[in-house]
């Protein structure tokens, strides 16, 4: 297995040239400090303490309000240890409401999700951490949130560790992606795969069905279409898929294809979805770039987003780029007319 190369050779092959020396060898620190800290998460996971459940709540809230359990606890304190480390500059968690200056020095800022995915901790089911590295911009030493004032665009690097049946690492440096699992015996990343690239012909979709009702038109249509199979407009089965946890969503995306929506919903809180740019959107869209895949908000390129604050949602609609660029159409024609109006003839026409 080790034949293939490890995290430590991937990261001083040629990965980052192109990258000015100084925030090639932070991200590196900050990519290796993370590995550090997943692999303890990991063997928590995989060996939680028999007593009590660590997907218990810890009677706290996170920036946005949802409860934390102990395990977000768990994975917040180990990353923001590996990344005080690493020496990053700036600092910005899902967790914590403010973003942090650790190292003024730093040339890098990191935004992460420690634990994503954390209504499966207690199913078994797989939950990971989401990481994006921009450089650090002076902006950010005043006020550390305007470090992270960046269009994805501008991501150094980006990608999740997803603890399942196996842990793997999946991360770009801008030249492709490549996929690593954790050899638990050496305690090591072993390289699997570079060049992962999102297969174009899965009939799979994503979505979380039960907010049918909320969805804007432009989604219900694209959602019935694929519902209607071969008898509808597509002409095709088409499968559904919901894990609940986007690294492992996204994760079977990278390795078999199909498009995952969270579109923004009419619910109270839910206009711009659910998920958060900085820390889950922006890296799995620079993933599904690197992967010859897209990512938007439905209609525009999440990475040309430029952000308003720290914590903010964006509808998120990932995989393969036809598949994308359909529910661009939908979007762009079906929104705001009704799927009774003239236009609705036209998707008829769309077919893979
Ligand atoms: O981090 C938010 C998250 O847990 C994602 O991992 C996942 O894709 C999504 O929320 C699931 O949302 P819902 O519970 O609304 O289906
Ligand atoms: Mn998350």
């Amino acid at each position: 297995m080790e034949s293939h190369g490890t995290l430590e050779t991937l990261l001083n092959s040629d990965v980052l040239s192109g990258t000015p020396d100084a925030a090639a060898e932070a991200v590196a620190g900050a990519i290796t400090q993370m590995a550090e800290a997943a692999l303890s998460l990991s063997v928590l996971v995989a060996t939680p303490p028999l007593h009590g459940r660590l997907g218990a709540h810890a009677g706290s809230a996170n920036s946005d309000g949802d409860g934390q359990k102990k395990l977000d606890l768990i994975a917040e304190d180990l990353f923001a240890a590996a990344l005080r480390r690493a020496g990053v500059a700036a600092y910005l968690s899902e967790e914590v409401e403010e973003a942090s200056l650790f190292d003024a020095k730093g040339v890098i800022a990191v935004a992460i999700d420690p634990l994503d995915g954390s209504s499966n901790i207690d199913v078994n089911a797989p939950i990971g951490t989401i990481f994006s590295i921009f450089p650090m911009i002076p902006e950010g030493l005043a006020e550390p949130a305007h470090a992270f004032r960046q269009p994805g665009r501008n991501q150094l690097a980006a990608g999740f560790f997803i603890y399942g049946p196996q842990t793997s690492l999946v991360v770009t440096f801008g030249k492709g992606i490549h996929l690593l699992v954790l050899n638990d015996k050496t305690g090591t990343f072993v390289l699997v795969e570079s060049g992962v690239t999102i297969p174009a012909e899965q009939a799979e979709y994503a979505i979380n069905a039960s907010n049918y009702r909320h969805w804007p038109e432009s989604v219900q249509s694209y959602i019935d279409d694929c519902v209607k199979g071969a008898d509808g407009p597509r002409g095709r089965n088409f499968n559904m898929r919901w894990v609940g946890s986007l690294v492992a969503d996204s994760y079977r995306i990278f390795m078999r294809g199909g498009i995952f929506l969270y579109p923004g919903d009419k619910r109270p809180g839910y206009e711009q979805g659910r998920l958060r740019l900085m820390y889950e959107a922006n890296p799995i869209a620079f993933l599904a770039e690197q992967s010859g895949g897209a990512a938007t908000d439905g209609v525009d390129n999440i990475l040309d987003r430029v952000p308003h604050s720290p914590h903010q949602r964006v509808p998120l609609v990932m995989g393969s780029t036809d598949k994308v660029e359909r529910v661009r159409q939908y979007y762009l024609d079906l929104s705001p007319p009704t799927r009774d109006a003239p236009l609705f003839g036209r998707r008829g026409l769309l077919r893979d």
